[in-house]
């Protein structure tokens, strides 16, 4: 007979930008202004990232869309892929996500997609360093201690020697 598994997922979450450390203010600070450059005609959700690399270097991006739908390419995405190309080697330490439906900032955290999940997944698999992921909303911020708490049971390279 079956057993069930529950698995815990374990976020920090705080009430307002001025209760993170300086440091976690600055990197969300960088991805609210990275959110102002999206290319977001299609959806007017303008997302911005800001990475933090091991070297100090703080890298931003924003989505990027596409009159074919699918060719749109996200903020986490576009900044993971520049720091791998142009920083090859460095390490990711934390990112912050946020987003803004015309000019107001979401309500509620953005929730990376599952394809970005699989990329911030990669990263830590890549480094072998978890990274704090730095989910902004107006009403609530979200930080996990690594992407296990948003994609628990995630595919990885170790999969493919099983
Ligand atoms: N988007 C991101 O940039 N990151 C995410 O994790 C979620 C979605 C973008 C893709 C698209 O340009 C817009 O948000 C609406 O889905």
């Amino acid at each position: 007979m079956a057993s069930k598994k529950k698995i815990e997922i374990i976020l920090d979450e705080y009430t307002g930008i001025d209760e993170l450390s300086i440091e976690d203010q600055l990197l969300v600070r960088e991805a609210m202004r990275a959110s102002a450059n999206a290319y977001s005609r299609y959806s007017n959700f303008s997302v911005g990232a800001a990475l933090k690399l091991d070297t100090g270097e703080i890298i931003t991006a924003n989505n990027r869309e596409n009159a074919s739908y699918p060719v749109s390419l996200c903020a986490e995405h576009a900044a993971i892929a520049y720091a791998g190309g142009n920083y090859p080697g460095s390490v990711i330490i934390s990112i912050a996500i946020c987003a803004r439906k015309g000019e107001e900032f979401t309500y509620v955290p953005v929730s990376p997609c599952g394809k970005c999940r699989q990329v911030i997944s990669e990263e830590e698999d890549r480094s072998g360093k978890k990274i704090r992921i730095i989910l902004y909303g107006r009403s609530v911020i979200y930080i996990s201690e690594g992407i296990e708490n948003l994609l628990p049971l995630h595919f990885s390279s170790s999969d493919l020697l099983h």
